[in-house]
């Protein structure tokens, strides 16, 4: 288990939000590597064993995920591949991304077979799989994704479609302040008007109304927010459903009425709904509890079901005075 000193460095970060966390360590072609902390590694396989145990709550092994991503390194990723067994759809999708935000080589083969299996895995699982592999980047991920640039769902070939000018455009690294690896690197438009026109314009690529989206969310005004908001009424549901993303990212309130409205549209792609429901846990002074309470029922797809499960241990842990989102190595709260 891991020691006291361990966990210091562990918690050096407090979660911005849940789906950037930062990682603990350098990125760009390798898995971090925190070496040994305190004379030892973490000895994953408590955590591990949360992350695959279906008794336990999804909210507690998604934070054991997200404390094996903050770990990195080979042993975590094989404790994410095996997670790819499991039935949660929104679980699996979520190791896809932190196996992504790695970035590590060890994860290539995992990802492909996901990426392979349209019999067993969901769009939802195999879109976040081609992304991860874009981020991972090389020749043999390129192949994989050119493969699928015709594949019969729309959310995974436009994935491809995205990856592979990601990977074209040379691996272009930006930085940002959440530390996520995206999927297209900002524009270097800065004027809020002309970005919005972009992400706006369906004639466009999609490649390059991503770009403008990322800028649009690096400015994070009151202007980019709004232009963003109006970015859920595009037709690409892999679209809208990233735009959500960047609304949680930028954790403005102002973007807060959009996201309710993507969420309670029972007609929405529940991918893009999911991420709704994951942003509005992000943003400070949202009343969720009312308003998630309606998406637990057995009858809601379980991506939003789990997804709103998901967002209300976000919001918690956002108003609490917890340190570590990414809890999986640290001590139970002493009842004291
Ligand atoms: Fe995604
Ligand atoms: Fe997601």
């Amino acid at each position: 288990m891991a020691s006291l000193s361990d966990l210091a460095v562990l918690s050096v970060y407090r979660r911005p939000n849940m789906t950037s966390t930062p990682d603990l360590g350098p990125v760009g072609g390798s898995a971090p590597d925190l070496g040994p902390v305190g004379g030892s590694a973490p000895d994953l396989g408590p955590v591990g064993g949360i992350l695959l145990d279906t008794s336990k709550p999804l909210k507690m092994r998604f934070r054991a995920l997200f404390t094996l991503k903050a770990v990195g390194g080979r042993e975590a990723v094989e404790w994410m591949a095996r997670a790819f067994a499991d039935e949660s759809a929104l679980l699996k999708h979520e190791v896809a991304y932190c196996l992504g935000q790695l970035q590590s080589p060890l994860a290539l083969e995992v990802l492909t077979g996901v990426l392979a299996d349209r019999q067993g895995q969901q769009p939802i699982v195999r879109h976040e799989a081609a992304e991860a592999l874009a981020n991972i980047g090389g020749a043999e991920a390129r192949g994989w994704l050119e493969r699928y640039m015709e594949d019969p769902q729309e959310e995974v070939r436009e994935t491809c479609e995205l990856a592979v000018a990601k990977l074209k455009l040379g691996g272009v690294q930006v930085e940002n302040r959440w530390g996520s690896e995206d999927p297209a690197p900002p524009s270097e438009e800065r004027e809020v008007g002309r970005l919005r026109a972009a992400l706006l314009d369906q004639g466009l690529p999609l490649f390059d109304r991503y770009r403008a989206m990322f800028a649009l969310r690096n400015l994070g005004c009151a202007a980019s927010i709004a232009a963003l908001a109006a970015g859920l009424a595009c037709s690409s549901a892999l679209f809208r459903h990233e735009i959500a993303f960047v609304l949680g990212q930028a954790a403005s309130p102002l973007g807060a009425e959009a996201l309710l409205a993507t969420l309670r549209d029972e007609g929405e792609n529940p991918m893009v709904r999911h991420e709704a429901a994951e942003a509005l846990g992000d943003i400070p002074g949202v009343a969720l509890e009312e308003e998630m309470a309606r998406y637990l029922g057995e009858s809601v797809d379980p991506v939003v079901r789990e997804s709103c499960v998901i967002a209300l241990d976000m919001a918690d842990y956002n108003s609490s005075q917890e340190f570590q989102y990414a809890d999986g190595l640290l001590p139970p709260p002493s009842s004291t």
